[in-house]
């Protein structure tokens, strides 16, 4: 497996332009790819078409890379399935996961997700089942390890109390009026779950236009999107972007070597919640 990674591209919303975007992606140095075998906004074998187009060319090879995907359940996809709706939740997992390595040319992800929980409500035994199900991908060697999403501090809790497998990742919408995800960010730190971070731009233009982060910003000649990114980092997060832009994708990576103080972090955190 590729090392831990510092910065994940994510495919979302991308369509016809998923491959040309993910292959320029790798081209620019991400190396850690988020997808979802959720057709509706994902173009899975699309992202499979760029790794096949990267490795052709020698820019990577599969051995360099950190490859996620999701298993998504019915609610949230549109009518081109994955898998056949009729099966049992566990043999939806199995096909959806047979899919997705299908779509990604490859013999097994990283890293393998619930997209999000049956009920925004608690871990319900649907969930379970599912869990169960990726734990055994996982024993099967088709994923290295798992992960779940949009998940609240009652789902870990409920799935930690049913005596399960905790995830090694956990992906949330990252929200700085909620002091940036904190709760959930407390209990990953003291489990040695990694939290990855999404939407960490588009859910937070007040911290975008803040003054504080544009001080920050002028004085390391960055963006406050850079600014941002950097911050998620020096709190631990994985960050996910999913730019279309060549020069976003530069500045993004060069956001990892940004020298922002300790005590900026600390501001930046509670700026907002
Ligand atoms: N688990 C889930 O349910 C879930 C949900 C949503 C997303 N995700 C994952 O997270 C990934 C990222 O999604 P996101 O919600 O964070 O939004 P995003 O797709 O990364 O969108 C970021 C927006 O900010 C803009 N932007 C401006 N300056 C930028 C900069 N320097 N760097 C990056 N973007 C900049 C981008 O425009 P430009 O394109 O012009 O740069 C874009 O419109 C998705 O692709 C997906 O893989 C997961």
């Amino acid at each position: 497996m590729a090392a831990a990674p510092e910065f994940m591209y994510g495919t979302a919303w991308k369509e016809e332009r998923t491959p040309a975007l993910t292959e320029l992606a790798l081209r620019s140095g991400f190396r850690a790819i988020d997808t979802a075998n959720q057709r509706r906004h994902y173009f899975e074998a699309g992202v499979g078409q760029a790794l096949a187009a990267a490795y052709q060319a020698g820019i990577v090879t599969r051995a360099d890379l950190f490859l996620q995907t999701k298993f998504t359940y019915r609610p949230g996809q549109d009518h081109r399935l994955p898998y056949d709706p009729e099966a049992e939740l566990s043999a939806q997992v199995a096909q959806s996961m047979a899919s997705s390595l299908e779509h990604l040319g490859t013999d097994h992800v990283d890293s393998y997700v619930l997209h999000g929980p049956a009920s925004g409500h608690g871990w319900t035994e649907y969930d379970a089942e599912v869990w169960e199900a990726m734990v055994r991908e996982r024993g099967a060697g088709r994923t290295r390890q798992l992960g779940v999403s949009n998940v609240s501090l009652r789902h870990l809790f409920q799935l930690e109390a049913s005596g399960a497998e905790l995830p090694a990742f956990v992906q949330n919408r990252c929200f700085a009026r909620l002091g940036w995800d904190r709760d959930v960010r407390a209990y990953c730190a003291e489990r040695k779950i990694v939290y990855q971070g999404f939407s960490l731009l588009t859910a937070n233009p007040e911290v975008l236009h803040h003054p504080l982060v544009a001080r920050i910003a002028a004085r390391l000649e960055a963006t406050p999107a850079q600014v941002v990114f950097r911050f998620a980092r020096a709190v631990g997060m994985l960050p996910l972007t999913g730019t279309s832009s060549a020069e976003h994708m530069k500045q993004d990576l060069a956001s990892l070597t940004l020298s922002l103080s300790a005590e900026e972090a600390r501001a930046i955190e509670s700026l907002s919640g």
